[in-house]
């Protein structure tokens, strides 16, 4: 990313970064959605369910659970090496909003590191040995998806209106730079 580009020439191809990010949410926020309806499933199936048709629910939901993995990771470090220190210029870093975000971050991280584990154990378990861990990956994936649900939440009402008002223009410029070095368009 040349970081020399002026206004004129990024004109056509900028979009705000807090848009980019809330965007991000809104993806995120639809795969949590189709994850939920499958584990929905999983909960009420009967343990006497044919074989084939768990192993291909739990397969499902093991990659699920990678992509979201994977999204969510790349989702984190464009906040935090992007927004969060232009952010922190206005509100501080410790003992405040940016340092609850982070702590929030390494939550999701270490629950969602939980589940996908889990899920990917409980496909190499045969249909009768996979009772106590199906609850396992059920539980973990609820409470994976509420903490998320709830993190996503407090960035749209509170820190991404906090940005929007305090950043400037070239601040805004400046982390719209750093997010597409991370993800190019
Ligand atoms: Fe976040
Ligand atoms: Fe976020």
């Amino acid at each position: 990313m040349d970081h020399k580009l002026d206004l004129n020439q990024i004109d056509s191809i900028y979009q705000g970064p807090i848009d980019i990010l809330k965007g991000e949410h809104c993806v995120i926020l639809q795969r949590l959605e189709m994850i939920e309806r499958t584990l929905q499933y999983l909960e009420s199936l009967p343990s006497q369910t044919a074989l084939k048709r768990c192993k291909i629910e739990q397969s499902r939901l093991r990659t699920w659970v990678d992509e979201l993995s994977g999204q969510v990771a790349l989702h984190f470090s464009m906040e935090e090496e992007a927004l969060f220190p232009v952010l922190a210029e206005y509100i501080g870093r410790e003992h405040g909003l940016i340092e609850v975000m982070l702590q929030e971050h390494a939550s999701i991280s270490s629950a969602l590191s939980d589940w996908k584990n889990a899920a990917s154990q409980l496909c190499k378990l045969t249909v009768s040995a996979r009772e106590g861990l199906l609850k396992v990956v059920i539980g973990s994936g609820h409470q994976s998806i509420a903490l998320l649900r709830l993190h996503i939440s407090k960035e749209d009402q509170i820190l991404f209106k906090i940005c929007e008002v305090s950043l400037s223009e070239k601040e805004k410029i400046q982390v719209w730079k750093k997010l597409r070095a991370i993800v190019p368009i």
